[in-house]
């Protein structure tokens, strides 16, 4: 019914502060209006970096929603904590449990010390071989990335690709967190931060918020002639430590929430026009392709050379610049996603506008592949 977006980026406000915002412009975005009296159920999905609230912070949430007194429940699965509370809010709503129901997602990071920084990007790896060892998220997506060099080949251009495209579609985003063009050889010649991966490869770290009123579809026409639904649902988990798996360049968790999601749909591949995927670093975009079934394995880069994944090419990948541009604020992620998604679908995203936008895909992973949660929405 309704979704509120703050900007990304390294901002002044802190997480109370951003939660209301966004809250307040989903509220502002309902067509017909909604009453928050008609919301009996919340969901709250952040990691809690840097520990200003480590516990009970969605008593925090309903406070500045306005909702004191409503049931809020807090979702933790790092970088996927968004998808998997949108879930959650599904759930509830077939439930019948609420006629409205609020999702929020918010992470304050960049008002931390580089040492705390470093720990709190740490929490959401396997703690006794990875983190403890100083393996970063970096380091991880860096030895997947050179894995699937050596099984598929050097996919370095794509890699490049991925990122110029991103940096071009986040420039179209007031709410981006980068907001500017990067040329090929700009991200060819910067700095590595953990071989193959350079800077460009990267997401940086973003304070910011994201969130959505969703309420049953028979209620839907209520509050606006042009609902978004949510058609389907999946998630998934794998082995935390990377060693425990059996490949590093699939992600079953993906496969599975892919699986369920096109399935409780009914949906197949070719009926997505869109796709926000979970970019946090540039060969996530295309493992990504591979493991929702848009791409057999190895054919990613080629995919994404073609121009195939290009705003305006026949399967655009994350309009909205993707955490690679965008920014990744851990829990406001896969509601930021959905946001995209709502004003895509509603044809609301000015100069970044997808063509006939009418069936999108939001993938959201946690850590190095360990959650993931896919939702597919259409619009009414
Ligand atoms: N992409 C593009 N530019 C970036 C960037 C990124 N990811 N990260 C930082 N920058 C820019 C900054 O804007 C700044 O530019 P300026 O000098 O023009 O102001 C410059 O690079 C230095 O910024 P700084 O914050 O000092 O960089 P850093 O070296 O401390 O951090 C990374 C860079 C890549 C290490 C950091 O962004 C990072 O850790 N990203 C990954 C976050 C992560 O793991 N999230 C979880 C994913 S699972």
């Amino acid at each position: 019914m309704g979704a509120g977006h703050t900007r990304f980026g390294v901002l002044d406000a802190g997480p109370r502060a951003l939660t209301r915002t966004a809250v307040d412009a989903a509220f502002a975005s309902v067509d017909r209006g909604a009453d928050r009296g008609d919301v009996r159920e919340g969901f709250l999905a952040t990691l809690g970096f840097g520990g200003h609230q480590i516990g009970n912070s969605s008593a925090a949430l309903a406070e500045e929603a306005g909702l004191v007194g409503v049931p809020v429940t807090r979702v933790e699965n790092a970088c996927a904590s968004g998808g998997f509370a949108l879930r959650a809010a599904v759930g509830a709503i077939a439930a019948g449990s609420s006629p409205l129901t609020l999702v929020v997602g918010v992470e304050k990071m960049t008002d931390v010390t580089n040492a705390r920084r470093r720990y709190w990007l740490g929490v959401s790896g396997d703690t006794e071989w990875e983190r403890l060892a100083g393996l970063t998220f970096a380091g991880v997506y860096g030895l997947i990335a050179a894995r699937y060099f050596a099984e598929h080949g050097d996919a370095s251009e794509a890699l490049v690709e991925v990122a110029t495209k991103n940096h071009e579609n986040g420039a179209l985003n007031p709410n981006a967190h980068f907001q500017k063009l990067v040329s090929r050889a700009e991200v060819r010649a910067a700095p590595r931060v953990a071989r193959p991966l350079g800077l460009y490869d990267c997401c940086p770290v973003s304070d910011g918020a994201a969130a959505l009123l969703l309420a049953p579809p028979e209620l839907a026409h209520r509050y606006t002639d042009t609902p978004v639904y949510v058609d389907g649902t999946g998630a998934g988990t794998d082995f935390l430590a990377v060693q425990e798996r059996k490949e590093l360049t699939r992600f079953r968790a993906t496969h599975r929430a892919a699986h369920d999601a096109f399935r409780s749909a009914g949906w197949n591949r070719s009926d997505v026009s869109l796709l926000e995927v979970h970019d946090c670093f540039t060969i996530a975009e295309l493992l990504a392709l591979e493991d929702l079934g848009f791409a057999g394995p190895g054919e990613a880069p080629a995919l994404t050379l073609s121009g195939a994944t290009r705003r305006t090419g026949r399967l655009p990948v994350n309009p909205d610049g993707g955490l690679k541009a965008k920014g990744h604020p851990i829990g406001a992620t896969g509601v930021s996603q959905a946001f995209e998604v709502f004003l895509q679908l509603r044809g609301q995203a000015g100069p970044r506008q997808v063509p006939h936008a009418e069936h999108a895909l939001a993938h959201n992973v946690g850590g190095a592949g360990a959650t993931a949660a896919v939702s597919l929405f259409s619009v009414g």
